[in-house]
């Protein structure tokens, strides 16, 4: 199939590559983008492991072609939190001990970011039912529900708004990681595994 032009919004930076028009946004933000915060499990909208912000509301990853996010932003985990510290919900997820393999980690954050920004105030039971669109094989969910309801009361105190696309501008450049890796040299080579060979290098 033909390749077009493919230019997105991430994180407030705009990339551009060429790709298939039926590449996933998932695949697209891992491969093309570099940015591999963004996990894929089911790759069909079951597990929310993809889940990032497009315009400030989440959504499947797997579930939407890369072309189609072209003039709306996307933001993904790379872009929560700062180099010098956790998102408040990051470090509820830390300090409650709410991942163990952290598969799942990314999906949920994404999820929760925008969810708790839209609910300051939701009871335990509105957190599991917006957690069910998240499935987690290792922590049992208690842990992760426990820092939800922590980080929920303290974004609250704190008075944190929706994260829409503002945010999401103001958020990367201070995201360290929110910045694509450098396009490693060499051709035939899965990039993502060159960059994950080089960092293990003595
Ligand atoms: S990988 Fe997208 S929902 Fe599972
Ligand atoms: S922490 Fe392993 S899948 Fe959730």
């Amino acid at each position: 199939m033909n390749k077009s032009r493919i230019m997105l919004t991430v994180n407030g930076q705009n990339i551009e590559f060429d790709a298939e028009p039926r590449k996933l946004l998932s695949d697209a933000l891992r491969e093309d983008c570099r940015l591999t915060g963004t996990h894929v499990g089911c790759e069909h909208g079951v597990c929310g492991a993809c889940t990032v912000l497009v315009d400030g509301r989440p959504q499947r990853a797997c579930l939407s072609f890369a072309i189609q996010m072209e003039g709306h932003e996307v933001t993904t985990i790379e872009a929560i939190g700062s180099p010098t510290g956790f998102s408040i919900l990051q470090e509820a997820m830390h300090v409650a001990h709410g991942l163990q393999c952290g598969f799942c980690t990314p999906g949920i954050v994404m999820t929760f970011e925008a969810f708790l920004r839209e609910h300051p105030d939701p009871s335990e039971a509105d957190i599991r039912e917006a957690l069910s669109g998240n499935l987690c094989r290792c922590t049992g969910y208690q842990n992760i529900v426990k820092a939800i309801v922590d980080a929920a009361q303290r974004m609250k105190g704190a008075g944190c708004v929706p994260l829409d696309t503002a945010l999401a501008k103001e958020a990367c450049p201070h995201a360290v990681a929110g910045r694509p890796n450098p396009i490693p040299e060499g051709e035939g080579v899965n990039p993502t595994r060159q960059n994950f060979e080089q960092a293990l290098k003595p």
